[in-house]
């Protein structure tokens, strides 16, 4: 290349930055991260800046390179129409279980819409040409053993979240769980990415799976209603079950802490009913093959059952009597910011591990061992817990 071509090359680079800057191309701006992990489903959602259609390519685990073929795409969509948003969502179901796999998120523009013409922008995608492709793996029954990770009561303290997060070790976890609260209050968009996603993104939620029992706190505020648009988790409500070796989670949404009318909550919320039918659907739920034949039961759930405040005694009537009779082998908890273990009793007849603001659970089961050891952000063990079977 001479003197000349070198100038014009520069030229060209410095005008479609220019371009770029000016019509302001698509991006990614959070995410992916991982939902519903099953064994034959997952769930990816990502933001962009703009308007798009979106998919998700997946390729198999294996030597040969991502631009070795062309991979399938699943598309965010609903009733047949590609959904237009700034929030994608993609579900890829008829998964095999226990499997690796590969995946590239894709959002094209959508410039506008002249009867049926509809005119497209710039494309943004994950990268797997200077990167490794993001993976994910579906969950597997038959797998001898789990670990996996709680945290919860974090408060938007990214700073916290990220040492419990490292001392986690995420890519030895099959799975991490926030035990809610992971915001104060829900008023936008920001509070939860700026709040604590960000953060888990880059620590782990491109790539290990995310389930989220919701707080009491991500009830509250003014964005709080399009929660369930950010962690699509729960066909009714954002409560449901999961199995992955030798363990069957149920995730339980303990609602609001005082009653529905009291003032803080301004008369928008109705979580007795809320609870009403999560009870209903608790009670079918134990019935099921993946619960019966699991050798632990574990429920997660954020406020403990109490003959206390409004929610957790609403936890106590509605779901521990369901839970007692199914005979769950331990609840865990957080809502009270310090570490609390409670045996089981004549009324609650599992153990409760209360979780702390500033500790994680971190678990590891086989078909006859469930171990749960407390620690601390400084790495030390706090405590320790075996179940036996
Ligand atoms: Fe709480």
């Amino acid at each position: 290349m001479n003197k000349f071509e070198l100038k014009l090359c520069v030229i060209a680079v410095l005008l479609l930055n220019t371009v770029q800057a000016v019509t302001g191309q698509i991006r990614i701006t959070h995410g992916p991260y991982l939902q519903n992990v099953s064994e034959t489903e997952a769930t990816i959602v990502w933001l962009t800046d703009k308007n798009a259609v979106s998919w998700v390519e997946l390729a198999p685990n294996n030597n040969l390179p991502f631009y070795n073929a062309e991979r399938p795409r699943f598309f965010a969509s609903k009733i047949g129409i590609k959904t237009e948003a700034k929030i994608h969502v993609v579900t890829i179901r008829h998964l095999e279980p226990g499997t690796k796999y590969r995946y590239r998120v894709y959002s094209q523009e959508v410039l506008k819409h002249d009867g049926w013409h509809v005119y497209y922008g710039d494309i943004a995608a994950t990268d797997v040409f200077s990167k490794s492709p993001l993976t994910f793996v579906t969950n597997n029954h038959s797998k001898p053993e789990t670990t996996f990770t709680v945290v919860n009561d974090i408060h938007g303290k990214n700073d916290v979240l990220e040492q419990l997060i490292i001392k986690a070790e995420p890519k030895k976890n099959d799975m991490i769980i926030f035990n809610g609260d992971m915001a104060t209050i829900i008023n936008s968009e920001e509070d939860i990415f700026a709040g604590f996603m960000d953060k888990s993104i880059e620590l782990f939620a491109k790539e290990t799976p995310l389930y989220y029992a919701r707080g009491n706190h991500e009830t509250r505020g003014s964005f709080a209603a399009v929660f369930k648009d950010y962690f699509p988790q729960g066909q009714q409500g954002l409560y449901f079950m999961f199995r992955q070796g030798p363990v069957c989670f149920i995730v339980l949404d303990s609602g609001e802490d005082k009653p529905d009318s009291d003032l803080e909550y301004s008369g928008i919320v109705d979580y007795d009913t809320y609870r009403d039918d999560e009870a209903l659907w608790l009670r079918e739920a134990v019935k099921s093959r993946d619960f019966i034949e699991a050798p632990f039961k574990v429920a997660v759930c954020h406020m403990p059952p109490a003959n206390d405040w409004h929610g957790e005694k609403e936890v106590l009537q509605k779901f521990v009597p369901i839970l007692n009779e199914a005979k769950i082998d331990v609840m865990l908890c957080g809502h009270l910011h310090r570490h609390i273990k409670r045996p089981p009793t004549e009324l609650i007849k599992f153990p409760v591990i209360v979780n702390s603001n500033t500790n994680l659970l971190r678990a590891k089961a086989t078909i006859t061992e469930l171990s749960i050891e407390v620690i601390a952000t400084d790495g030390s063990k706090v405590d320790s817990f075996v179940l036996k079977k």
